[in-house]
């Protein structure tokens, strides 16, 4: 593709480390907010890993149960032994009553398995010394609050579209693209970031929407990870990638007029596919096997 200004492989090299500097930077924090909504949302059904019934207990809510029995058997399980959790939760569904709280010694429970990190220093956690602040988390768990989803909203929607305003400004200079893909590439990320936040809403409203929180989010991330890896790679690899290695095939071929778009398309997913599959069932063993138990003893000490 031909441009009217210089292409990321001809930009100078103070240049280029900037760039390199943001995408790495926003890269990591791309993997740390993954690792955050692992350990957050992943959680809510007491169970590793991200699933639609995740997504449903942390905005529409499990209904059947009360807010501290969901959290108990979810993302706070960890922090309480086998006992201790039964104990709290048959509290809850006999009531939560006050002079039960002390004479069945769940007070005791609270005081030293949860105030440690419950207490009134703590800012954006619920304090359970406050016995009122304790008991209105024994009601219904109807998911988050619309409070709750109007800040983390606002939060997302300005800081994410100023993430993707820089990373689709680097992948501008990007030449391998057509122009067709590259606006969709850079258009994209807005699209899915307001679609992501709506199903949040539509969640909290019908769990039927969980699977729209999934698609816009990897909606997102796929176009994030495609706008990096270009600019990268056109940056600091651009002759062994696209003038003597696989990035030179691709140009013929995206060039050549034999190949229709759908042609492009079918041979494109199955590449995917054929690459997609083995990797994911390698990582995906890997995690569970060495890296998750690992980083769980961590968090634990
Ligand atoms: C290591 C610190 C820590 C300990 C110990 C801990 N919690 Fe939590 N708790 C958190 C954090 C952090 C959150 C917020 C997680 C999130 O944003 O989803 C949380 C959230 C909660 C919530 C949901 C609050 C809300 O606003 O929705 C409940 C209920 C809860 N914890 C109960 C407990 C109970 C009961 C215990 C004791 C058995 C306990 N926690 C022990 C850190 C802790």
């Amino acid at each position: 593709m031909t441009l009217n200004y210089a292409s990321l492989k001809n930009h100078d090299t103070p240049i280029k480390v900037l760039f390199t500097g943001y995408l790495c930077t926003v890269g990591v924090g791309y993997f740390f907010a993954i690792l955050q909504i692992l350990f957050t949302h992943g959680m809510a059904d007491g169970q590793f890993g991200l699933s639609i019934n995740d997504i449903v207990y942390s905005y529409y809510g499990n209904r059947s149960g009360t807010v501290m029995e969901n959290q108990l058997n979810g993302a706070m399980k960890a922090n309480a032994s086998a006992q201790e959790r039964f104990a709290i939760i048959e509290w809850v569904r006999n009531g939560a009553d006050e002079d039960k709280y002390t004479d069945d010694g769940i007070e005791k429970i609270i005081q030293e398995r949860c105030a440690t990190c419950h207490n009134k220093d703590a800012s954006g956690l619920p304090n359970f010394n406050d016995f009122d602040i304790l008991k209105s988390y024994t009601t219904e768990d109807s998911g988050a609050t619309f409070a709750s989803l109007t800040r983390v909203s606002h939060i997302h929607l300005f800081g994410i579209s100023f993430i993707f305003m820089f990373v689709g400004l680097i992948f501008s200079f990007a030449e391998t693209t057509t122009m067709q893909y590259k606006c969709l590439a850079i258009g994209m990320p807005y699209f899915f970031l307001i679609a992501d936040i709506m199903s949040w809403w539509l969640t909290k409203i019908h769990p039927m929407f969980a699977w729209l929180v999934i698609f816009a989010g990897m909606g997102m991330g796929i176009s994030f990870m495609f706008m990096w890896v270009t600019s990268i790679l056109e940056m600091w690899l651009f002759k062994p990638v696209f003038v003597d290695g696989i990035g030179a095939h691709y140009i013929e071929w995206r060039d050549d007029p034999e190949n229709t778009p759908i042609k492009k398309l079918m041979i494109v997913v199955q590449k995917i596919k054929c690459v997609i599959t083995p990797i994911s069932s390698y990582v995906h063993a890997q995690w569970l096997e060495k890296v998750w138990p690992k980083i769980k003893n961590l968090f634990k000490k």
